[in-house]
């Protein structure tokens, strides 16, 4: 196996415990290009060093399946529940997030161990087909899976972030084929869509996360969408155009962390002699215009819309978009693990799904009628519903698996190390 080529998990794998086990191993062939040290970073509180995400989701693991549902199963250090426990008050203590770059044990190898030790007693749990919770447990491991793909994700966008921070640009791998610069992209279209009563949120028998439920009716106005992502080479018109220097395009929330970090430029964005250059996880490359821009707050993607006369889609209309589309893009397993430029054909929207998570305009909020999950894993989503906004889509980091057009990702509106763009909308 090449390192750091992700091996697919199928949708409805036959066997849990081979999608099991081979999306737990894609988690650590993720790492294979990175030094234990690299594997220890903490750049910011809220990006957790690779270690961390290895063990974390090993520790989910052990506490929401082995925990409840394994009778012979002894935790491999009592501890690990208070150094790998996010943020589950339900379980107990947690080491502090901003700290987390300070565990230099357990070791990378240590880690690796423990994961080994779980995903053994996982599967062995899953070999004992009599269980009385057999459906429960299959119910949960699905549950890890996704909690899994979403921390793979994280890894990658945590990495690029803390590695961006040495002024020696190390690559998280060396590109593979960097492909022709500043490819030609067909100009932007608006796509009209019709309004009414329309049904959003999960509808099929599958996994979805409880916050995609119920599903329920929501009133859409008519509105246009565009055809495909803001390129790169478009934000850099609103840069040129002093487009960070100018506080009428920005919310006040917006303005107030432009001035604050002196916000000049989108986060991996540079200039060297006159030449733009954008740092991605191959390494620092030239700007390449042709491609989405990624890696924005919701201000900048909201301030970007405002100065191009459009706005950001609501979540509802993404959605209604979204689900006439199969799920298809730039994802993980394309193993681009960057954006890649619209060859959508005319009259179709493109880009849906994968290449950037899409900001919209929607405040992450409770559907009517929400309920959480019953338990410490009611803590998973329910809680974080204030002050965040929707993202919708999926990225060229998220596992294919993974996505769906109901699917809710969600993040401050300051937030930008996340592997976000912009779409643009409008009222029609
Ligand atoms: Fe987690």
């Amino acid at each position: 196996m090449k390192p750091n080529v992700i091996e697919p998990v199928a949708q409805q794998p036959e066997s849990i415990a081979d999608a099991f086990s081979a999306l737990r191993e894609s988690s650590v062939v993720l790492c294979a290009n990175l030094t234990p040290e690299d594997c220890n970073l903490q750049a910011m509180p809220e990006t957790s060093p690779a270690k961390w995400h290895l063990a974390h989701t090993t520790w989910f693991f052990e506490s929401f399946v082995l925990g409840e549902y394994s009778s012979n199963y002894v935790p491999v250090n009592p501890l690990y529940a208070v150094l790998f426990n996010s943020y589950y008050n339900g379980i107990g203590e947690q080491f502090p997030r901003a700290e987390r770059g300070l565990l230099s044990r357990p070791t990378l190898a240590e880690v690796i161990d423990y994961r080994t030790i779980v995903n053994e007693a996982v599967v062995e749990l899953l070999s004992d087909t009599a269980h009385p919770q057999r459906e429960l447990i299959h119910e949960r491991i699905e549950l890890g899976l996704h909690h899994e793909a979403q921390h793979q994700e994280l890894l990658l966008t945590d990495v690029k972030y803390n590695l961006f921070q040495n002024p020696l640009f190390p690559a998280y791998r060396q590109q593979v084929d960097a492909g022709p610069l500043n490819n030609t992209v067909a100009p932007m279209r608006f796509i009209n869509c019709e309004g009414g009563q329309l049904e959003t949120g999960y509808a099929d028998n599958a996994f979805c996360f409880d916050n995609e439920l119920p599903r329920h009716i929501e009133y859409v106005a008519p509105f246009k969408l565009a055809d495909r992502l803001v390129t790169s080479g478009e934000y850099l018109e609103f840069v040129i155009d002093g487009g960070y220097d100018n506080p009428d395009h920005w919310l006040a929330d917006g303005w107030h962390e432009v001035k604050q970090n002196n916000w000049k430029l989108p986060l991996y964005w540079g200039s060297i002699d006159g030449q733009w250059l954008e740092y991605t996880l191959n390494g620092l490359q030239p700007l390449d215009e042709s491609l989405p821009i990624s890696h924005l707050s919701y201000f900048e993607a909201q301030a970007y819309a405002a100065w191009a006369g459009y706005r950001l889609p609501t979540e509802a209309q993404w959605e209604i978009a979204a689900q006439l589309q199969p799920v298809a893009g730039n994802l993980l397993d394309a193993d681009s693990l960057q954006p890649q430029p619209a060859s959508n054909a005319a009259g179709t929207i493109g880009q849906l799904y994968g290449d950037c998570w899409e900001w919209t305009q929607s405040a992450y909020l409770p559907y009517p009628g929400y309920q959480p999950l019953p338990g410490a894993v009611g803590e998973y989503n329910g809680k974080f519903m204030s002050g965040q906004m929707v993202l919708r889509g999926g990225s060229c980091l998220s596992q294919a698996f993974h996505i769906r057009s109901s699917y809710r990702n969600f993040f401050y509106p300051r937030d930008r190390w996340q592997c976000s763009g912009i779409r643009l909308a409008a009222d029609i």
